[in-house]
């Protein structure tokens, strides 16, 4: 589970095992499980995660910088988030100066000319942060800046944490030596007793009159696993309890952009920072591409999860395209050499550039997926576009496996990546949309016009890349965690076919502003983040995944009472999701008939008074998994299903 506070709240609960005879209920239903007779295959690899630039999911989110907008950008208001500072009588003005700056990539820079200024009454500009800057008692942040003045009179900067409410600088530092070219210095910012606030801002300031030129202006907490350049510990630590296979990455739309020019160009986005001259996401924000390629792969690395790489095929969502052919090629090649950055040994030519940054060893990988949504693309290039990707990257690399965003007849794609974004009744019903390979559709609204025909057992495996039941805002509450858990009892049933899924969008900043999409996993501000409770749906359904299915068999179930069985065979123990979305209780008669089980048996279980019940920023463990155990457990036992509840059983065979 992910964090302490979490873990405190598990109520560990011994209850006997009972028949609840009561009002409100629904009739009791049969359940017949065979643990000893394994069906078909579970997927390894069954849950993984996708998200993108996008609700400030990386840039103020999971992308651990303190300073929003480091490298100046400004519109008709001014530079974004940066303001000027002038203490008592000191007098400066600012602006962009598109004439220089530390880098081809970073050709501008913020001048900061100081008119007048002393050690007491400094002028400079102040970073007001990601809706401030997140500050803990006795921590040290790690900064840096470009710098270059216009005399070495400039004298020593300081550096300052302040907080808004008081004025009062909570950690402090000079930098020395700032001459007359481009240079990156450092400086290390230390907190002291303070009460941990998110009301904080950076201060850069000099104290004597000349010219200052800035760029790169960074600030980073303590990270995950202390990465240079590093990740959020708290929604890394949240990512892990879900215990994912894969990540899906770099995107969603994010890969494409609105235009071609905007779209994500790995290569601008790998080595030193001053480097990477940042680009436009199409969710309306300036991407710092401070999570570049290698830093998408090292999250990959901690979370012990497999890369799967999305690769730019030649569309980009304002209908723009490369047309197949010689024009395509220069993309192809592209991604035969992002391919080899991330898998290639330190001997090849990407492979050596990748040990150049900092990581020799190669990645595994297996899974490249050719494009995303490419059903939006009007003028019908697709299929030609990813024969011609998947012929180049066949002949190099014959083992990988190569995904379709959408139907091809040319060639055969290994796995089809398919999108399904819905209400909770929708997911009620999409529940058995796999189960049968000829089964009625009829029933089923794909999210938009993506339309595929019904995936059979023959055709490529199914990768269902984003799904997610989208009820609440900016979090599901507990009606979209009922949906997400009957889709996923059908995902897990059909496992053999779905070899792969991820729930998307995972982030959403929860500050006004920050969301772009509506019904994301898991929200957070600069202080601290939270698990909606379709987030410990999926924390549960990983938590206990099994390898085979067995053959089961339910009677009088009702339209709202979903569940996989699955079996794990080296613990010997076969793991019971039971999801019941009505309001009634639903009273449950389990049969094994045939296999001796172990007399107590573990529940995690997730219940709420009713579907809009949920978390929030401000009340974030009000939902939250609560495990038992349940005695007097045999090959016959009654459970009752409270309303509106998801449940994981673990039963061990003896
Ligand atoms: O997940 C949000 C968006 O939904 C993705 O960027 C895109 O692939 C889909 O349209």
């Amino acid at each position: 589970m992910p964090e302490k506070t979490f873990a405190r709240l598990l109520a560990i609960v011994a209850i006997a095992v009972s028949t609840v005879v009561a009002s409100g209920q629904n009739a009791p239903a049969t359940l017949t499980i065979h643990p000893d007779q394994p069906t078909s295959t579970v997927s390894p690899t069954l849950y993984g995660l996708m998200t993108e630039e996008i609700n400030y999911s990386y840039d103020g989110g999971l992308y651990a910088e303190m300073v929003r907008n480091r490298t100046f950008r400004g519109d008709w208001s001014g530079i974004l988030y940066w303001y000027l500072v002038e203490d008592g009588n000191a007098r400066a003005k600012i602006e962009v100066d598109e004439s220089t700056g530390p880098s081809s990539a970073l050709p501008k820079s913020l001048k900061v000319n100081i008119e007048q200024a002393d050690a007491k009454n400094q002028a400079g500009v102040l970073n007001v942060g990601w809706w401030g800057m997140a500050l803990h008692r006795n921590t040290i942040y790690k900064g840096s800046f470009y710098a270059k003045a216009g005399s070495t009179d400039i004298g020593p900067i300081t550096v300052s944490l302040v907080n808004d409410n008081t004025g009062k600088a909570v950690a402090s530092a000079t930098v020395d030596g700032i001459g007359t070219d481009w240079k990156q210095h450092t400086f290390a910012l230390k907190t002291g007793e303070i009460e941990a606030s998110a009301s904080n801002h950076l201060v850069i300031s000099a104290g004597r009159a000349g010219t200052l030129w800035l760029q790169l202006v960074s600030l980073f907490p303590p990270t995950y696993h202390d990465r240079t350049n590093g990740f959020r510990k708290d929604l890394m630590e949240k990512m892990a309890a879900m215990h994912p296979a894969f990540l899906r990455m770099p995107g969603g739309n994010y890969l494409e952009g609105d235009h071609i020019k905007e779209r994500f160009e790995w290569k601008k986005t790998i080595g030193p920072l001053v480097d990477r001259p940042t680009h436009r996401s199409p969710w309306n924000y300036q991407s710092s591409d401070g999570m570049g390629l290698l830093e998408f792969l090292g999250w990959c690395e901690d979370l012990h999860m497999q890369p799967l790489l999305a690769v730019y095929a030649g569309y980009s969502l304002s209908q723009e395209h490369v047309n197949p052919g010689a024009d395509l090629e220069p993309y192809v090649q592209d991604a035969l050499d992002e391919i080899e950055y991330v898998s290639g040994g330190p001997d090849t030519k990407w492979g050596a550039e990748r040990a150049k940054d900092g990581h020799p060893a190669p990645f595994k990988l297996s899974y490249v997926e050719i494009g995303n949504e490419d059903w939006f693309d009007r003028s019908g290039s697709y299929d030609e576009r990813y024969t011609q990707f998947y012929k180049a990257i066949k002949a190099k690399y014959p083992d990988l496996q190569l995904i379709a965003t959408a139907p091809v007849k040319s060639v055969k794609p290994d796995v089809i990546d398919e999108h399904y974004y819905v209400r909770a009744t929708q997911n009620f019903h999409d529940a058995a949309h796999y189960d049968t390979p000829d089964g009625n559709s009829s029933s089923m609204q794909k999210w938009d016009s993506g339309h595929f025909d019904r995936a059979d057992r023959n055709g490529p495996k199914i990768f269902v890349g984003e799904w997610a039941t989208r009820e609440g805002s900016p979090t599901p509450n507990m009606g979209a965690a009922l949906g997400d858990a009957a889709w996923m009892t059908g995902l897990e049933r059909n496992s053999d076919l779905v070899v792969m899924a991820a729930y998307a969008p995972m982030l959403v900043n929860v500050n006004p502003g920050g969301m772009q999409w509506e019904t994301d996993l898991i929200g957070y501000n600069a202080m601290k983040s939270y698990g909606s409770p379709a987030y410990y749906a999926q924390v549960m359904f990983a938590s206990y995944l099994g390898d085979h299915t067995v053959a089961s068999r339910l009677e009088n179930g009702g339209e709202k009472l979903f569940y996989s069985a699955t079996l794990n065979t080296a613990k010997k123990q076969i793991y019971l999701k039971l999801v019941n979305a009505s309001s009634d209780a639903q009273p449950l008669e389990l049969a094994m008939p045939g296999v001796h089980v172990a007399a107590s048996a573990r529940m995690v279980r997730l219940s709420a008074p009713d579907t809009q019940t949920t978390n929030s920023i401000e009340d974030p463990t009000r939902l939250v998994p609560v495990e038992s155990t349940l005695h007097n457990v045999n090959s016959k036992l009654m459970v009752t299903l409270p309303p509106y509840s998801i449940q994981v059983l673990q039963i061990d065979l003896q």
